[in-house]
């Protein structure tokens, strides 16, 4: 099979050919067939070494095989039934020992339902519908997380949100100031930030920054949601907040959590999450917080979740991910100096990202960071899918327990590759 004639045929049926608008990619994208490790195949049997690991959701590697034995074991029993099941609560339970601020958890169907739930619960707990977040982290693509989406714009990144919606969405800076300034507004009662700075880090968010902006939503008295849908399992077995000891009133989870399956969590203070709780029930119409959703918790994530935790709760998936993350990392800086290339990769945990022009991010605004010119991301992805190699958005990349040396090795060979085509052709100096 043909992946350009698949694309044809794929934007006839779907708008752009696509399920999601970041897989869209000109002339064509590539059509997955089969993937395992930290590796995957196109329909044409082309092999890529993968940094993507299904939107950073793969942890443990694709097809791992406790996983994939799990749910097939599962599908044999039932594959949904809508009702209360044994490994629900399994599941809430290794959240809530894993997670220092979740005293209960409530499953959703995805990341965006996950933060969605969280603003509902904190504006019921807060009383106030006005919402602060920080400029350009990343929520989800529902009506209340599109504001400020993108640094430097505090536009919400989509047509079709009503303006009433985006007067109660304030955005600021990620510094502890910004933050105090914003929340003088006392119609806030909640802030929600991206756990590893805005996208997936790509603008860090250092530990002691974090801290600050921790202290004064503190002092203010709002409800604090973490955003941990990329950091969950991924910083630590318990997230940012275990592995930084900065606990949040609120947690979404997402990606890792559900094993690697479609679906999300909200864990947090017993307290605000038994709003939720039936035996609240208002003019026996619902609980003071609504919350439905045929396929929460379903038995088939359910199961990948629950052989997937004892996998990631011991540190050693994290460990494995954050070494091959450095070892990246290390051999990319070393390109671009070998080459008299200006530029920086740097990141946190299993995550690497890569900007051009300078070696050193100080003074950089978030709009800044995330604004290289276009012609120098897409040579840059280009060239490396080129060579076999796929990377998540923009110019991050992510690792997995399942990347080796040998793979990094093979992907640093492709970098090098595609900086000297870079240079040839004129887009970097
Ligand atoms: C930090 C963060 N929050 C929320 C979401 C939305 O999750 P989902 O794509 O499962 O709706 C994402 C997805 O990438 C994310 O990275």
């Amino acid at each position: 099979m043909n992946n350009r004639a698949l694309s044809q045929r794929a934007r006839a049926a779907l708008p752009g050919g696509v399920s999601h608008e970041l897989r869209y990619r000109d002339p064509n994208p590539v059509f997955i067939d089969r993937a395992s490790g930290a590796e995957k195949w196109d329909v044409a049997g082309r092999r890529y070494i993968d940094f993507k690991m299904g939107s950073a959701s793969q942890m443990l590697g694709h097809c791992h095989p406790v996983i994939v034995e799990a749910v097939q074991r599962q599908a044999e029993r039932s594959l949904f039934s809508a009702d209360c099941h044994v490994a629900e609560i399994e599941w809430a339970e290794w959240v809530n020992r894993l997670y220092p601020s979740a005293e209960r958890t409530r499953f959703t169907a995805s990341g965006t339902e996950a933060t969605m739930l969280a603003l509902r619960l904190a504006r019921a707990w807060s009383g106030k519908d006005h919402v602060l977040r920080i400029d350009g982290h990343f929520h989800g693509w529902h009506d209340h997380a599109l504001k400020g989406a993108k640094p430097g714009n505090d536009r919400a990144t989509s047509l079709g949100i009503p303006q009433a919606v985006n007067d109660l969405i304030h955005v600021c800076a990620a510094t502890p100031q910004a933050l105090r300034d914003a929340l003088a507004d006392d119609r806030i009662g909640t802030v929600i930030i991206e756990a590893s700075g805005a996208n997936y880090g790509c603008v860090p968010l250092e530990t002691e920054a974090l801290g600050a902006l921790h202290d004064v939503a503190r002092s203010a008295g709002v409800v604090l949601i973490f955003d941990e849908i990329i950091t969950g399992f991924r910083w630590s077995p318990g997230g940012r907040q275990a592995r930084d000891g900065i606990a949040p009133d609120l947690t979404t989870l997402a990606k890792i959590v559900t094993g690697g399956m479609p679906g999300g969590a909200l864990c947090g203070r017993a307290d605000i999450m038994e709003l939720m709780n039936n035996a609240t029930m208002r003019d026996g119409l619902a609980p003071a917080v609504s919350h439905k959703g045929t396929f929460n918790g379903s038995p088939l994530v359910a199961a990948a979740a629950c052989a997937a935790m004892p996998l990631l709760a011991s540190g050693e998936a994290q460990a494995q991910a954050d070494a091959m993350a450095q070892q990246m990392r290390d051999g990319m800086n070393a390109a671009l100096a070998d080459r008299g290339v200006r530029g920086l990769a740097y990141g946190d945990s299993s995550i690497f990202h890569l900007y051009f022009g300078r070696s050193t991010l100080e003074g950089l605004t978030p709009a800044q960071i995330r604004g290289l010119p276009k012609a120098q991301v897409s040579a840059y992805r280009d060239g490396m899918l080129k060579r076999g190699v796929d990377m998540m958005a923009y110019t991050s990349g992510l690792t997995s327990a399942a990347h080796t040396p040998a793979l990094i090795d093979a992907a640093l060979d492709a970098f090098d590759d595609t900086l000297s085509e870079m240079i040839d052709s004129g887009v970097l100096s």
